[in-house]
């Protein structure tokens, strides 16, 4: 299992090596929703969810282990759940879930990108 791991990691690592490509895949797939990128005022105004800084300081504080943090991530984009939702009811008042990102991103894709929400 442990070997796993270790091989998905540098697999992943050497897909996305570049921090830079992982940003902007961030920022496609994730950032209109969760503000990653340029910042405006338009869109502080117009928020959809809640900002990444919000989300990687929810799930690091439910997840203290980098590692069940990233699975998190990954888990919960794939398939939305109110039981699994770490924010309150008033987020899903507020946004309303998620949709599911599964049509949208691969997995390897998602960590690599869950890994840079946790580490920013
Ligand atoms: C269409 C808008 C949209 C996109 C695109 C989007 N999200 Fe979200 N996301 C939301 C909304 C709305 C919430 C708050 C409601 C909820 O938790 O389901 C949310 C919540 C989350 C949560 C917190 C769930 C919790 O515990 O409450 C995570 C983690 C997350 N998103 C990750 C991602 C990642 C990673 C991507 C990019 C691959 C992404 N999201 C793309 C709208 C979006």
């Amino acid at each position: 299992m442990k070997k796993l791991l270790l091989t998905t990691l540098l697999v992943t690592s050497s897909l996305f090596a570049q921090t830079s490509e992982v940003e902007a895949l961030a920022v496609e797939k994730c950032g209109s929703c969760h503000l990653i990128g340029a910042i405006t005022k338009d869109k502080l105004n117009n928020m959809s969810a809640p900002p990444s800084w919000a989300l990687s300081k929810k799930v690091k504080t439910a997840y203290p282990d980098r590692r069940d943090a990233i699975e998190f991530i990954v888990e919960y984009t794939m398939s939305p759940s109110e039981d699994k939702m770490l924010f309150s009811h008033k987020t899903k008042e507020r946004f309303g879930m998620m949709p599911s990102q599964k049509d949208v991103i691969s997995e390897d894709e998602l960590r690599a990108v869950a890994q840079y929400i946790i580490d920013n």
